[in-house]
């Protein structure tokens, strides 16, 4: 009765994982894999600052790594390292925290959306993961996308392009490996 009863389940599955193969084979073969290499201006100082501090704790004053602040961006993003003379092909827009208490380390929350002198123009990435601006390379998770990007998985290397010590205004160079 056992051996039966198992041999229908097996029957009854069979199609099913077959049909679920043979989805999951034609998401692969469709997909294409997208490397977009762009840079990430911080802009902290002058008239016009791109990113803004809207929350710290009690103790964040007191904190080496500014644990506990949290900042909201909406930083431009060239093709090229000169914010004044590179090519604007969209904005990252989202949140970062300071999330590590005894290293300099950043929850990054954002979503790069594409623009006019795009050609993904309209279309977004969402990256999220933990930035330890210190390391040279800092790898974060690309979580999905929209328009070309929609069902997009991957990841986003960061590495510091220059860092004003004393303004504070940073250029990261990121690159994103995009499946979709
Ligand atoms: C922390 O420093 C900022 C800027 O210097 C100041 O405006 C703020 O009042 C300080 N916060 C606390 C809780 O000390
Ligand atoms: C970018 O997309 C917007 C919104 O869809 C559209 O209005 C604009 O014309 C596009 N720009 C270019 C250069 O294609
Ligand atoms: C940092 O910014 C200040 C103020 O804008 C500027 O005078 C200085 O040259 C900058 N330093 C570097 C290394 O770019």
């Amino acid at each position: 009765m056992r051996a039966m009863a198992a041999a229908a389940a097996a029957t009854l599955l069979l199609p099913l994982l077959l049909s679920a193969m043979i989805t999951a084979s034609v998401a692969a073969a469709g997909e294409q894999e997208t490397l977009i290499k762009v840079y990430w201006h911080d802009v902290v100082s002058g008239p016009d600052p791109t990113v803004v501090k809207v929350a710290r704790a009690a103790t964040t004053n007191a904190s080496k790594t500014l644990f506990g602040s949290v900042m909201v961006i909406d930083d431009p993003l060239t093709e090229g390292p000169d914010l004044g003379s590179s090519r604007l092909v969209g904005r990252a827009q989202g949140t970062y925290v300071s999330a590590g208490k005894d290293v300099p380390e950043l929850a990054m929350a954002m979503t790069f959306v594409f623009q006019g002198g795009s050609r993904y123009n309209g279309s977004s990435v969402a990256i999220m993961g933990r930035n330890e601006v210190g390391a040279d390379v800092r790898e974060m998770a690309v979580v999905g996308g929209t328009g070309v990007f929609r069902w997009a998985r991957g990841y986003a290397q960061a590495r510091t392009h220059a860092f004003n010590l004393s303004t504070g205004d940073a250029t990261v160079e990121y690159s994103l490996f995009v499946r979709h």
